[in-house]
């Protein structure tokens, strides 16, 4: 979501500029709030800013004093006109923008509700204004203190109040806020493009900062009260680099996203070393009891699932089974209502995916999407949903999209094994390196200069073979995918173990070869391989861990990532695929946002 505040002179007009500014961050509502005639006013809407631009078309040359909005990108309810933002208390004196999600709203609901609240909407946001309105006496900053105090999860939010005509009380925690003053106003915004044309001066906000700002400055506080410096870094961006944080490209911005990301997935969703999935209680009993699972895909979120059969079969009984969604809707229906259905479609509006969807519901199937994108087709129609919380993806390349549908698979594949009786230590380990992963996916970024050096000796090769086993196979397809889709270098992937069945006739010094190769229980049989490779003078560029001595000796390149659990290497080298083959488009001229003949979501069949 992208939240946009401003204080001073101003007009209507401002906050909307500046929510179209925002778009990308999130497009399925928009909303505003300000200040008129001391009272608020609030008019917000399902769909893009161009439509509350239009209901307001009245009101934008009006000068007010301040204002809130927001861009949203929905977690918590579906997007309407009720669940978008601002959301307001009882008695409709404040009003609040948030972006992120509030992990304890429904204990916190409850509690509001026993004392009289009355919600309603769907989110989660709207137990922030109830909550400030609870500690409310006089002093703004102090109730936002206490509101703030009892709020988990990640969360930048912004809140005014019709007693308080020229100040924006606010936080953060996990979210970006950025705040400027210059030219009689003063803003706050999740990124700096909305506040560029008042000042080039930016306080990046840190976790747990609660401000107050007014026309002519700002004030910053901790949790408990205490004054806090911070001063403001000058940056010489343009509207355009903003946009992207300072990287060239979305898909650039989106693979370093990633690890804030997988925090995202993961949050609220581990629980006492267990995984915790509320949306599939009701599925609880089947997938305790089914042999079987169905899952349907297309393109990079059907490597997803296959990585998630192999997860899942390494550690239970269950027989995954993975299809694309263009062919499973040809096919007989071999199932019934008996049958659990995963469909994973980042957008949920892929037609060969929703097509699945419906034959398996035709057959009595009970279907658990998981999408990145609250209130999609594939949403609505399924029976139950989880959520990536990636954010939107803009670049048509899928990339943190696909790292966070393998750790939200992963936690499904746990939840399942736990279900069943399946769990073990190793279980119990997994679950241990999940939480660590945001951690160790920064690791590897921080490599991402050696990536690119490795990339651009391999950008004039008109081919590339990428092999693995295991789960280095799905790996493996998803790298020979970016790099075709990107670059358009022919790139194709075969398990390692099928070369000598075929595709090693390719094989030749102009014919280089990608191996997934970490150091794991496979990794002497991909040796094999990899010498194989060798002895038809191929190049070889091998992504490994680092626990792996010998394979310097055989590759021509390596790339490296963090040694870590065995099964989370899907994970770990999923930047590194990308990262490789954004290099290379780049270097030959592409834009990698925006790849020839493909698109976003692919709606027709
Ligand atoms: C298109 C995109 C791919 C994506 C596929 C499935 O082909 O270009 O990046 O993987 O659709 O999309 P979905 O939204 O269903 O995951």
């Amino acid at each position: 979501c992208g939240i946009v505040g401003l204080v001073g002179e101003i007009v209507v007009s401002d906050l909307i500029e500046g929510l179209e500014k925002l778009e990308y961050r999130g497009y399925d509502s928009a909303g505003v709030a300000f200040l008129r005639d001391s009272s608020l006013c609030v008019e917000k809407n399902k769909g893009r800013v161009a439509s509350l631009k239009e209901k307001l078309s009245e009101l934008l040359n009006e000068r007010i004093t301040l204002g809130i909005a927001h861009t949203r990108w929905a977690t918590h309810g579906e997007p309407n006109d009720i669940n978008a933002h601002p959301h307001t208390d009882c008695q409709s004196k404040l009003c609040v923008v948030h972006n992120g999600i509030i992990e304890n709203f429904k204990e916190l609901k409850k509690r509001l509700e026993e004392v009289g609240h009355r919600f309603v909407s769907d989110t989660d946001t709207e137990v922030i204004p109830h909550l400030i309105e609870e500690y409310y006496t006089t002093d703004l900053v102090e109730a936002v203190r206490k509101a703030v105090k009892l709020l988990e999860g990640s969360f930048a939010i912004a809140v005014i109040h019709v007693d308080h005509p020229d100040i924006i009380v606010g936080t953060r925690k996990g979210s970006p806020l950025i705040l400027t003053v210059g030219n009689g106003v003063a803003g706050i915004a999740s990124d700096v493009t909305p506040l560029l044309k008042y000042s080039k001066d930016m306080v990046f906000l840190e976790d747990g900062d609660i401000f107050c700002v007014s026309k002519g400055g700002f004030e910053v506080f901790d949790v408990v009260g205490r004054k806090k410096e911070r001063k403001p870094t000058h940056i010489d961006w343009t509207y355009e680099t903003a946009q992207k944080s300072g990287y060239k490209h979305y898909m650039l911005k989106e693979i370093f996203e990633e690890p804030s990301c997988v925090a995202a997935t993961l949050s609220g969703r581990i629980k006492s070393a267990k995984v915790h999935l509320p949306e599939i209680e009701e599925l609880q009993d089947l997938l305790a009891s089914s042999k079987t699972l169905k899952v349907v895909a297309c393109g990079t979120s059907s490597y997803a699932a296959l990585s998630f059969k192999y997860f899942l079969e390494n550690l239970s009984d269950v027989c995954v089974d993975v299809e694309v969604s263009s062919e499973f809707r040809y096919k007989r229906p071999n199932f019934d209502e008996n049958t659990v259905l995963v469909a994973v479609s980042q957008s949920g509006e892929t037609a060969d995916t929703l097509e699945s969807v419906r034959l398996a519901k035709s057959k009595g199937a009970k279907v658990l999407a998981i999408t990145n994108v609250v209130g999609s087709t594939l949403m609505r129609e399924s029976d139950h949903t989880l959520l990536l919380n990636a954010g939107p993806e803009i670049s048509v390349a899928a990339t943190k999209s696909y790292v966070t549908q393998l750790v939200l698979l992963y936690l499904l594949g746990l939840k399942i094994v736990e279900l069943r009786d399946q769990w073990n230590e190793r279980c119990t380990k997994l679950i241990d390196s999940l939480l660590r992963l945001p951690e160790v996916l920064d690791a590897t970024l921080s490599r991402a200069e050696h990536i690119k050096e490795v990339a651009l000796k391999y950008k004039d090769f008109q081919h590339f073979m990428y092999i693995g086993r295991g789960l280095g196979y799905p790996t493996a397809l998803e790298g020979a995918l970016k790099l075709k889709e990107i670059s358009y270098i022919h790139a194709t992937a075969y398990p390692a173990g099928e070369l000598k069945h075929g595709p090693i006739a390719l094989l030749g010094p102009e014919f280089p070869v990608f191996a997934i190769a970490p150091f794991d229980a496979l990794y002497a049989k991909m040796k094999n391989n990899m010498i194989e490779c060798k002895a038809r003078k191929t190049k070889l560029v091998v992504l490994t861990s680092d626990d792996c001595e010998d394979v310097r000796e055989i590759a021509d390149d390596v790339l490296s990532v963090n040694s870590f659990s065995e099964q989370l290497y899907p994970v770990l080298m999923a930047p590194v695929i990308q990262l490789f083959a954004y290099y290379i488009a780049d270097a030959l001229g592409h834009d990698p946002d925006k790849p020839k003949n493909l698109a976003k979501s692919v709606t027709v069949e």
